[in-house]
């Protein structure tokens, strides 16, 4: 019979209750390149089990929200951006890049708005790259790379590039650091031979 994972021994599960969910959640993690988010359209990202909105408003500025809609769970990132707003596809609610409520077109208390909210998260453009940080509580500052600050030379941005790879994070670290696997899984290709298995 199988034996129950404990939570301690849950090493793959990354929603925001699990144990690596909460650690991974500790850190600033990339979601997306700059250039995929260009200014006035929201996109919809998957980050360790979330479905999150992402959209960058007038002013450049990067905001990253809940997917859902509170009012009837609507995709946000199906509306639409205005000034550093998102606009619900469904019903026109609108909220801020802080996920406050702002504007409620059908409702008739004028109240109601202050009293929604999505969960949005921090948000910034580095290096190419989106980082978004999904934990609790205040955001750690950023990490810096200054050595790869200086892109005079213009290659750095150019290189972001995304390579979907259809596994949980867990199987890749444990990939990576197996060495015995290279010399089977990877002797044609190590081999110099253009056959790919
Ligand atoms: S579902 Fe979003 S405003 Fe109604």
């Amino acid at each position: 019979m199988a034996k129950p994972a404990h939570d301690y021994e849950d090493f793959v599960h990354v929603g925001p209750a699990t144990l690596a969910g909460r650690y991974m959640r500790t850190f600033w993690q990339p979601v997306a390149a700059s250039r995929n988010v260009p200014t006035g359209k929201a996109r919809r990202i998957k980050i360790l089990g979330e479905f999150i909105t992402l959209y960058r408003g007038v002013s450049g500025e990067i905001h990253a929200v809940d997917d859902r809609c509170p009012h009837r769970n609507t995709q946000l990132s199906a509306g639409w951006v205005e000034g550093e707003n998102i606009r619900c596809f469904y019903h026109g609610w609108v909220f801020d890049g802080r996920g406050r409520c702002t504007e409620q077109p059908a409702e008739k208390n004028e109240n109601f708005a202050s009293k929604v909210n999505v969960r949005a998260f921090p948000a910034r453009d580095y290096l190419g790259l989106v980082f978004v940080y999904l934990g609790e509580g205040e955001a750690p500052e950023l990490p810096r790379y200054p050595e790869m600050e200086d892109d005079s030379a213009g290659v750095l941005y150019a290189n972001v590039e995304k390579t979907p790879i259809p596994c949980g994070f867990f199987q890749r670290v444990e990939n990576a650091v197996d060495q015995a696997h290279l010399p089977f899984v990877h002797r044609v290709i190590n081999s110099g031979d253009k056959v790919y298995h």
